[in-house]
């Protein structure tokens, strides 16, 4: 038996209907998979789990999980998405990410925290020049400008700033959160796209300006070209990043695809706010992903998923899209255009290969080095 859990917090619509799903396909399929949510009632150092596969949603705002969850796959356990790498991401290191390859973001900086961080003092930052080159930062961003963490999520603390003046009255707000800059964006269209097995892309219009309730556009659809375009973009991400399950904010200037957003690991799934179209689409991908991940499972090894700046950083190789798990070569292109229209549900054609992403770069360098 393959057992896949889920781990969530105060969300209410996604688990169950993620967890009813996969048991439905199951049965279907006649595949002795079961899933449920996840129960702690200990965590022992090193301990094997009985879950195959972990789908995170929460560890982001409990530390604990967290932990549990390294723990989990250091056991084998599949965790999505892999603990390790979202522990040690951000969002300023993915901007810097995608000047490496290709993918156009908004020019950004990252700011020293207003205040000192706990227990610390002025000697803690004698390698910083005071006053930073202020002149040099606006100079090279520009107003208007966006003033938001490097890390979280949630809106929170995202400021649109005009001028001087306003930079500085927002920065002396943010207390020790560690504060990025960054150009404007004026964009003419945008789009929130659901990334999951750095295989299956569901694109949704969205309107950030509009009130929380009407921010996707339900009833607006996307020609093949710019679905394809987009998806393209959304693909190359989240293979360098490793994430299974993310979202990517893409804002069109000029018809130029800017990824505005694009560390969402445990992102927005809830049918009333995302609408019953995109919930149905979340709900079977992630179950189909699931099930595959149970079934490519490999006892006692490594199930993450590592992505490509990982694997060609671990193997001293220039980065690649597709080198972690040859995603790309997987892909005849007119397969991978049909795939991600609209009116498709999702795929399921290149699940045989699954099992390749779950190789470690480790093991992966053997198998090159053997050829
Ligand atoms: N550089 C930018 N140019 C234009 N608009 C931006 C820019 N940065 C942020 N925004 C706007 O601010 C919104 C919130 O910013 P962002 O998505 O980066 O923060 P967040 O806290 O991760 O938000 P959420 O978790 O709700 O997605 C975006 O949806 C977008 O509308
Ligand atoms: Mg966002």
């Amino acid at each position: 038996m393959k057992r896949i859990g889920i781990l969530f917090g105060q969300e209410n619509t996604f688990p169950q209907a993620f967890i009813d799903r996969v048991n439905h396909k199951a049965r279907e399929m006649n595949q002795d998979i079961v899933a449920e949510a996840v129960l702690i009632d200990k965590v022992i150092q090193g301990e094997t789990l009985k879950y195959h596969v972990i789908i995170d949603r929460i560890s982001q705002d409990v530390p604990f999980y967290r932990a549990f969850l390294k723990n989990a796959a250091s056991s084998g356990t599949a965790v999505i998405n892999n603990p390790f790498w979202w522990s040690a991401d951000e969002k300023f290191f993915n901007n810097a990410l995608m000047t490496k390859i290709g993918i156009p973001v908004p020019k950004t900086v990252i700011l020293p925290s207003n205040q000192l961080p706990t227990d610390t003092t002025h000697n803690s930052f004698r390698n910083l020049s005071f006053p930073l080159d202020w002149e040099g930062i606006f100079e090279y961003i520009g107003f208007p400008a966006y003033f938001k963490p490097h890390a979280g999520g949630g809106w929170k603390s995202v400021y649109k700033v005009s001028n001087v003046e306003e930079f500085f009255k927002a920065y002396n707000e943010t207390e020790q959160l560690v504060m990025m800059l960054q150009e404007e964006i004026q964009f003419d269209e945008y789009y929130r796209c659901y990334c999951l097995d750095r295989q299956d892309v569901w694109v949704m219009p969205y309107e950030p300006r509009n009130p929380h309730h009407l921010r996707y556009l339900k009833d607006t659809t996307v020609a093949p070209e710019k679905n394809k375009m987009l998806t393209d973009v959304v693909l190359k991400i989240n293979r360098a990043l490793g994430y299974d399950f993310n979202t990517v904010e893409l804002a069109l200037r000029d018809g130029v695809p800017y990824a505005i957003d694009f560390c969402n690991p445990a992102p927005d799934a809830d049918v009333h706010s995302v609408g019953e179209a995109n919930f149905e689409w979340i709900v079977e991908a992630a179950a189909n992903m699931a099930i595959r991940r149970a079934m490519a499972h490999r006892d006692g090894l490594n199930n993450l998923t590592w992505g490509d700046f990982i694997y060609s950083s671990a193997n001293n190789e220039p980065i690649v899209e597709g080198a972690y798990d040859e995603s790309v070569k997987k892909k005849p292109k007119n397969k991978l255009a049909a795939k991600t229209t609209r009116v498709r549900k999702t795929k399921s054609a290149d699940s045989t290969k699954e099992s390749d992403s779950a190789e470690t770069p480790a093991k992966k360098t053997k198998k090159t080095k053997a050829a």
